[in-house]
């Protein structure tokens, strides 16, 4: 199925949602009309089980130019701070979702990627771009600094020096770099970027769902904890995650023990 409107498009096929920023004419920059329809976007996609991993890229030459620098930062400014905080409150709100998002999510890097963008770029929990597309911190060149989280981005994933060169720069780099400073994981020519992320799409969907759930969300969790805090953590959430799913582990150890048609060493059991 398709869906395609003046801000936000997307396509579920084969278990996987592929999610575009479409404002091309605009490179897919960020107004609060694409953050809200994101927003809904995200919540139809989110439990329908027709989807097993979401996909976000971009229409045309860019992923994202960042935030709109015209209808978000200026047009709402001229209407004051209830209106300012509203439109950070939508872009921050659909930003927060994806990082806790219920599917796994990637981000496909096809072209430009700046500022603002950092946000849902960071939101997604693996990261592909083409070695064409370019991506910077470009804040400081019209005089603000990278706020939104970005600063948050670059620290959390970058060196404190690739941090600080970046930030205070503003210069471009591309994919290639971006994989070099562990920006993305992965960076290859553009003809070949969606062939690669439909092979990583497609590793995910084989595993158990609840399982990818509870492991992406520990991923982002434990970082902030103690080791202590962190094993404890651990065991309550894959308890937790034993009281969605009472078979699917069972069967992975019955499949591997007692048929031993597969070795969880190699790969996925048999959903
Ligand atoms: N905000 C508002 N409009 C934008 C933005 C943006 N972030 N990015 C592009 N556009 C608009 C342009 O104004 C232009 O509109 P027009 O056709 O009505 O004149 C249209 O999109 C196409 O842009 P061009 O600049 O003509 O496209 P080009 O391919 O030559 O350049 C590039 C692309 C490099 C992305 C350039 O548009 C650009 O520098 N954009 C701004 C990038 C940026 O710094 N974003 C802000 C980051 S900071 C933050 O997000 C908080």
């Amino acid at each position: 199925m398709t869906m395609t409107d003046e801000t936000v498009a997307f396509d579920v096929e084969n278990g996987i949602a592929w999610v575009r920023f479409n404002r091309p004419d605009k490179r897919n920059c960020m107004n609060p009309t694409l953050n809200r329809r994101m927003m809904e976007v995200l919540d139809e996609l989110e439990y329908r089980a027709d989807v097993g991993v979401l996909v976000l890229s971009g229409t045309g030459s860019a992923w994202s130019a960042g935030m709109d620098l015209k209808e978000y930062f200026r047009e709402t400014e001229a209407k004051g701070l209830g209106a300012v905080r509203k439109a950070q409150s939508e872009a921050y709100g659909w930003w927060r979702r994806l990082r806790w998002y219920g599917k796994p999510t990637i981000a496909m890097v096809n072209g430009w990627c700046f500022g603002g963008g950092y946000g849902p770029l960071f939101a997604c929990d693996l990261a592909f771009a083409a070695d064409e597309a370019q991506f910077a911190l470009s804040e400081i060149n019209w005089g603000i600094l990278p706020g939104g989280g970005a600063t948050k981005v670059v620290v959390d994933l970058l060196s404190m020096r690739d941090a600080m060169y970046h930030a205070l720069t503003g210069e471009l780099i591309d994919g290639r770099k971006a994989a070099a400073w562990k920006l993305v994981n992965e960076s290859l020519p553009l003809a070949d970027l969606k062939a690669r992320v439909t092979e990583v799409a497609n590793i995910l969907l084989k595993k158990n769902p609840i399982a990818l759930k509870a492991t992406k969300d520990a991923i982002r969790r434990v970082g902030e904890m103690t080791y202590d805090n962190a094993e404890d953590y651990l065991v309550r959430a894959q308890e937790a995650a034993n009281s969605h799913d009472n078979e699917g582990r069972k069967e992975g150890i019955r499949q591997f023990i007692d048929e031993k048609s597969y070795k969880p060493g190699l790969g996925a059991y048999d959903k």
